[in-house]
């Protein structure tokens, strides 16, 4: 760690350096260094991130590693594209360049999918869920996991993402669709019980806010949606009314200056009830849920014959 005004070496105990890689990081403006130095050793040492206490004392190889990779972090490399892993609801994630992070805050939008599931499951019913803009397949994967009845579906339009998302849904019993989120797949529509989606959502005009971190590293078609950041949520929206039978579940994250715009969005657009706006886990508002409308869908399908 060349910045942080001590050599590491092999007498350093855990604790020590992760305290050393969090200030190298810490000086280097990264956000949340305590966090991302833990990740760096963890993957350094081999271990998941619960295994840490539990680990025995680290080599000097481990410990070179280790350095560099905080090194190369502090040069401005997301850890997460480092070290070729992210965790998400315990379950690694493989992510590199041409594929957007899954980002701790999107675990608790899997949480509302995975409870409406849950009551599925309960009245003894297998669910049918969407995962739209599935990226790395993190929030499907996540999901098939934790609810083995619900049959899975994720759509990915960019072919970079989708190599990742084939790579971390292969054995698991998630269907992968190649193409549009607006269009694909087709003849499922009023079948599905939960559509989910982290589309991209940033707005152009705070771009400025973004880190350079996340602008110069993430592909920008899973980050920004136009001027507001809900370009693509407003084709979405019509999209997932299509698809949800009535009763059925939309989650959607957002951006947290969208906590007016977006729920307004839903009411406006007629086919939604019990439109409600969730906080993340720091307090920030970040995802949205609404139910198909049960009159509204029957109207649908007495109009579709
Ligand atoms: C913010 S990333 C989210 C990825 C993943 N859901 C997660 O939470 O980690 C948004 C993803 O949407 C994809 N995407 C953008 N426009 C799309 C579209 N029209 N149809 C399908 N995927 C799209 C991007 O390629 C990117 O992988």
């Amino acid at each position: 760690m060349s910045g942080s005004g001590a050599r590491v070496n092999s007498r350093h105990t855990v604790a020590e350096l992760l305290g050393l890689g969090a200030r190298r990081l810490a000086g280097a403006g990264a956000e949340s260094a305590p966090a991302t130095a833990r990740l760096l050793l963890c993957h350094a040492l081999g271990v998941a991130p619960s295994g840490l206490i539990l680990c025995p004392a680290p080599s000097q190889q481990q410990i070179d590693h280790y350095r560099d990779l905080v090194e190369g972090c502090a040069a401005g490399r997301p850890a997460q594209y480092l070290i070729g892993e992210a965790w998400f609801r315990g379950l690694r994630i493989e992510v590199g360049p041409g594929v957007f992070i899954p980002r701790p805050e999107t675990e608790l939008v899997v949480e509302a999918a995975i409870q409406a599931c849950a009551q599925q499951v309960d009245a003894g019913r297998d669910p049918v869920v969407i995962d739209l803009c599935t990226g790395s397949g993190a929030m499907a994967a996540a999901l098939a996991d934790e609810v083995p009845k619900a049959q899975v579906h994720a759509v990915e339009l960019d072919p970079g993402a989708l190599e990742w998302a084939g790579r971390n849904l292969a054995g698991t019993a998630v269907t992968l669709h190649a193409g549009d989120a607006r269009t694909v797949p087709s003849g499922m529509d009023g079948r599905l019980d939960v559509v989910m989606t982290n589309p991209p959502y940033l707005p152009a005009a705070l771009r400025d806010q973004v880190t350079a971190e996340v602008v110069d590293n993430e592909p920008e078609a899973a980050l920004f949606s136009g001027a507001d950041g809900l370009n693509l949520i407003r084709e979405l929206v019509p999209r997932a009314a299509e698809l949800l039978r009535a009763g059925g579940l939309l989650v959607v994250e957002h951006d947290p200056s969208q906590h007016r715009s977006l729920p307004d969005l839903l009411e406006r657009d007629g086919h939604w009830c019990q439109v409600r706006d969730h906080d993340d886990l720091t307090g920030r508002p970040r995802f949205v849920t609404a139910r198909r409308d049960v009159m509204d869908r029957c109207i649908d399908q007495l109009v579709e014959g």
